[in-house]
């Protein structure tokens, strides 16, 4: 936190997502000064350890920095307004901001070796394409999740699962991110890859011709997707299955369950009944269609399910990273919220982890919420 170093900070706003934010450990904020509060109530008042102030005082506090822990559009805005009314000139920071930062460098991975994670992620940038050879749909932050996952956090006790592989970018990730694991050296199928294998419609086609400037191929590609995946040398790790996921055989138990091919609200559910066979404190879901413009059924699922999982990080684009806490009872899985629940409560899913997002993620989050 050297970017605090020696400055006067203070918080704005006594708000639940503080309150969570401290106890998740998403951040630190040990050093800030104490809380500004619009209730009056509440002001003499502690709050997460901090003391509780009425705005009238920041002319005597004189705040150099202020992070608005309250998560709204125009809170920045507002405390902008105020503060230059009192005559201050205040960096003010969006606590999101703080908690992506930490949150971009996966530090849990690597239980808090920061140090070695930003080299790690450095490097691993910089050798792109060099590390990840297969032409893939995902971003490099995204891929070298998936890659920090199969290297450090991944133990064996369930399989790797890889829904909608494509040509097996993903696959190459979490690949790489094994064959570094050294406690995985001599076993053989921990990745189950799954791939319709031909389009279906012309979202992947647009893709071949716009992002990886191919040729579009008019129907079958899983020719291209297995020798892809040969050219990595080390198909004994992988389980490739090539057919509609919904017909297909699981594994038993899942570690990682990565998912990019919920594109229709049947995989999702299908997906979600799946989600009795994660390990209960160790499982992790990554959602590659959380923060997207559509699909709001993803959204809601995991909304649904909130009791069950905790929310662990979100890269920029695209995926969302969730813990399996407790084990979900099946008859919790074989309820499809749609069928149960109202329009309004839907909605209040969809939402439910937008208090972890930026308001660049959360913008895409509100597009997605209209096709409910
Ligand atoms: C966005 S792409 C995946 C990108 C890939 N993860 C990567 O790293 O480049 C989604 C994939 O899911 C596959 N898919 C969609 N529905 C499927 C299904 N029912 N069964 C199997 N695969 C499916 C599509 O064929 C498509 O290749």
């Amino acid at each position: 936190m050297n970017r605090f170093w020696n400055k006067k900070v203070y918080i704005w706003g006594a708000s639940k997502f503080l309150q969570d934010a401290l106890a998740k450990k998403f951040l630190n904020l040990d050093f800030c000064r104490g809380i500004f509060d619009n209730d009056r109530d509440k002001v003499g008042q502690n709050y997460c350890g901090f003391g509780i102030y009425s705005p009238d005082d920041i002319v005597k506090l004189a705040p150099d920095v202020i992070i608005a822990a309250v998560v709204n559009y125009n809170i920045i805005n507002e405390i902008r307004a105020y503060t230059l009314s009192k005559g201050l000139n205040v960096e003010i920071i969006p606590i999101q901001e703080l908690v992506q930062i930490k949150i971009n460098k996966l530090d849990f991975f690597l239980k808090n070796n920061t140090a070695k994670l930003k080299i790690l992620l450095q490097k691993a940038k910089q050798n792109y394409p060099d590390i990840f050879k297969i032409p893939s749909m995902l971003t490099p932050e995204e891929k070298i999740l998936l890659y920090l996952l199969a290297k450090y956090y991944y133990t064996g006790e369930g399989k790797i699962f890889d829904a909608g592989i494509f040509y097996g970018g993903c696959t190459e990730a979490f690949l790489r991110g094994l064959l570094e694991n050294n406690k995985q050296a001599a076993k053989t199928k921990q990745i189950w890859a799954y791939e319709y294998g031909y389009l279906n419609n012309n979202y992947e086609n647009r893709i071949q011709t716009n992002t990886l400037g191919m040729k579009p191929l008019k129907n079958d590609f899983t020719n291209i997707t297995f020798s892809y995946l040969n050219t990595l040398g080390h198909y004994d790790k992988v389980n490739f299955i090539q057919g509609d996921i919904l017909k297909m055989q699981y594994p038993d138990k899942i570690e990682i369950m990565f998912l990019d091919a919920c594109k229709t609200p049947e995989v999702n559910f299908r997906m979600q009944q799946l989600f009795t066979r994660l390990i209960p404190g160790k499982s992790i879901v990554i959602q590659q269609d959380y923060v997207y413009n559509l699909l709001p059924y993803i959204k809601v699922t995991m909304g649904y399910l909130k009791d069950y999982f905790e929310f662990v990080g979100a890269t920029a684009w695209n995926s969302a990273v969730f813990k399996l806490i407790k084990p979900i009872p099946p008859e919790v899985l074989n309820i499809n919220p749609y069928d149960r629940y109202s329009k309004s409560e839907l909605i209040d899913f969809h939402n439910y982890y937008n208090k972890y997002l930026t308001e660049e993620q959360i913008k895409k989050i509100k597009e997605s919420e209209l096709l409910i």
